[in-house]
């Protein structure tokens, strides 16, 4: 499938179909990094709330790092992997006494904080300051894996590279925040893991696994 139509239409899918959601409403790098962590192996439905006690009860990047551990695991729990919620706090901490309050504007700088990843990472860069690096998380590999027919396995080293490169070739340049979102949106709503309605799909005349009845074997994953 030619990159640019792949790219236009998930992103005409994405306006179209969206859901409204509060961390979708800012660019303030706090609250974008504060909703992708606590999305993390966390579902919409039940991070939401989290986010919202979270923003209301420190509504700065200052306030959560001036905040009291106990305060802050207490706000947590119900969420599970503590040690996002340490890591959270530590990285507030780092942010104020590092960085003057304010998160680093670009991919590289910000992996160097503490629980910040390639996909955090990618997520803050380009939904807070607009710098065009594909976010690759489990709805990206999904969606093209099936899209484009990519039988690696997402779980190697290798596999993960060769889906990064893709998403980064195929991210607008211009809006590489809506099309992020636009991207792991389709995958979260439509290109589900279990019984995607390919018959329903915008992509079904061009996309590889609806075209070959292979979208219950992609993505490949080897076993751990
Ligand atoms: N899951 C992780 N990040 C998300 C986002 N920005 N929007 C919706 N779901 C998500």
């Amino acid at each position: 499938m030619d990159k640019r139509y792949f790219s236009d239409k998930v992103v005409k899918w994405y306006e179209e179909n969206k859901r409204d959601l509060p961390w979708r409403q800012t660019k303030d790098p706090y609250k974008v990094w504060l909703s992708e962590i606590i999305l993390q192996q966390t579902r919409v439905i039940q991070g939401l709330p989290y986010y919202l006690r979270f923003t209301e009860k420190f509504p700065t990047v200052h306030a959560l790092a001036a905040a009291a551990e106990q305060d802050v695991l207490r706000l947590w729990q119900g969420l599970g992997y503590y040690t996002r919620a340490r890591n959270l706090h530590k990285c507030a901490q780092e942010v104020v006494n590092t960085f003057g309050g304010h998160f680093p504007d670009n991919f590289e700088d910000l992996k160097k904080l503490r629980g910040i990843g390639d996909y955090t990472a990618a997520a803050i860069a380009s939904f807070s300051f607009r710098e065009p690096v594909a976010v690759v998380d489990g709805n990206v590999f999904r969606v093209l894996a099936r899209v484009f027919g990519i039988e690696k396995e997402i779980n190697s080293p290798e596999g993960k590279k060769i889906f990064t490169q893709l998403a980064n070739e195929l991210i607008s340049k211009k809006h590489p925040d809506v099309f992020n979102q636009a991207i792991m949106e389709f995958g979260a709503l439509f290109c589900t893991p279990k019984n995607p309605d390919c018959p329903a799909c915008i992509f079904r005349t061009s996309c590889f696994a609806a075209q070959h009845g292979l979208q219950a074997q992609l993505p490949v994953k080897a076993k751990a």
